[in-house]
């Protein structure tokens, strides 16, 4: 049997063990990335194989709490994707500029840039008063970070591009406040923001919203996964609410693509119809 073989079954005890010792579900992630993951998890703390770290996770709890932030990956930025951020503005928020609330999911939030991006869109467009933003991930360490929105300087400059592509009215530096080499976020950015941990692959619906966001997180799961999901968002959307998902990620040949008409394909944008299949 070659080593490939051996990790692969490595990782199906691995995950196993983690799902049934701490109830986190990685079972119907994607195999090639998950596995890179796993591997580099295990050269990182000086196992030689994946199949030695299971003694550590079933009996050492310090060593799983830095285990799900090292297979989760937070990579993000601020207003990623930034033609993205401009059609939400163009053609979803007008709409949802009718409602007398407009409750968000950010599912998979990671450090947060996303989420204050949001914000400052739905602050230029004058709905952020009678907007909340719910943020959910399984990375704590990561939601901590978001909750802080203290961001290095550094990226900021990268982000303010991104900002003035999604159709920024002002100077992104307008809504921070620069020193030792750290950007922190306006407070006011931060008072519609509740921060949660949420498991998509294993907690239920979170709220009913008008609006999910979900970017360059289902990449990760397979297409079981994938479909459970979709169908979590699809039940806790209100009728017409929208979904968007990352620039990898589509509805099309989901179990889901019937519920949901395209906004525009391009930035991955849908809207539940007004009458879901089964109902009456
Ligand atoms: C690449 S980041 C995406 C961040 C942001 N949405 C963006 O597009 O920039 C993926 C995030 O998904 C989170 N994630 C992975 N599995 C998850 C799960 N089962 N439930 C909730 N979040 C999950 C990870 O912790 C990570 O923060």
């Amino acid at each position: 049997m070659k080593d490939s073989e051996i990790d692969d079954i490595g990782v199906d005890l691995f995950v196993e063990a983690l799902y049934r010792r701490h109830g986190y579900d990685f079972r119907n992630y994607a195999k090639a990335s998950l596995k890179r993951r796993v591997r580099e998890l295990a050269r990182s703390f000086g196992f030689d194989h994946i199949s030695d770290m299971i003694p550590r996770l079933l009996h050492d709890l310090d060593f799983m709490e830095q285990v799900v932030p090292k297979l989760s990956v937070p990579v993000t930025e601020m207003f990623r994707d930034p033609a993205v951020f401009f059609a939400l503005r163009r053609q979803v928020l007008p709409i949802l500029a009718s409602y007398p609330r407009i409750n968000i999911w950010q599912a998979g939030c990671a450090t947060g840039e996303e989420v204050y991006s949001l914000a400052i869109l739905l602050k230029e467009e004058g709905l952020y008063d009678r907007a909340r933003i719910y943020a959910t991930d399984i990375n704590d360490q990561a939601l901590s970070k978001a909750e802080d929105g203290v961001f290095s300087l550094h990226n900021l400059k990268d982000f303010s591009v991104n900002y003035l592509k999604a159709g920024g009215q002002r100077s992104l530096s307008d809504y921070y406040h620069a020193a030792y080499g750290h950007a922190r976020m306006d407070q006011s950015l931060k008072e519609n923001m509740v921060f949660a941990r949420h498991n998509l692959a294993s907690d239920g619906i979170f709220c009913e919203v008008n609006m999910i966001i979900c970017r360059n997180v289902l990449i990760y799961f397979d297409r079981i996964l994938q479909n459970k999901v979709l169908k979590l968002f699809l039940d806790s959307l209100v009728r017409q609410g929208f979904l968007c998902l990352g620039h990898r990620e589509t509805l099309q040949f989901s179990d889901v693509s019937q519920e949901f008409i395209t906004v525009d394909e391009d930035h991955r944008l849908y809207r539940k119809t007004l009458r879901s299949v089964g109902e009456p």
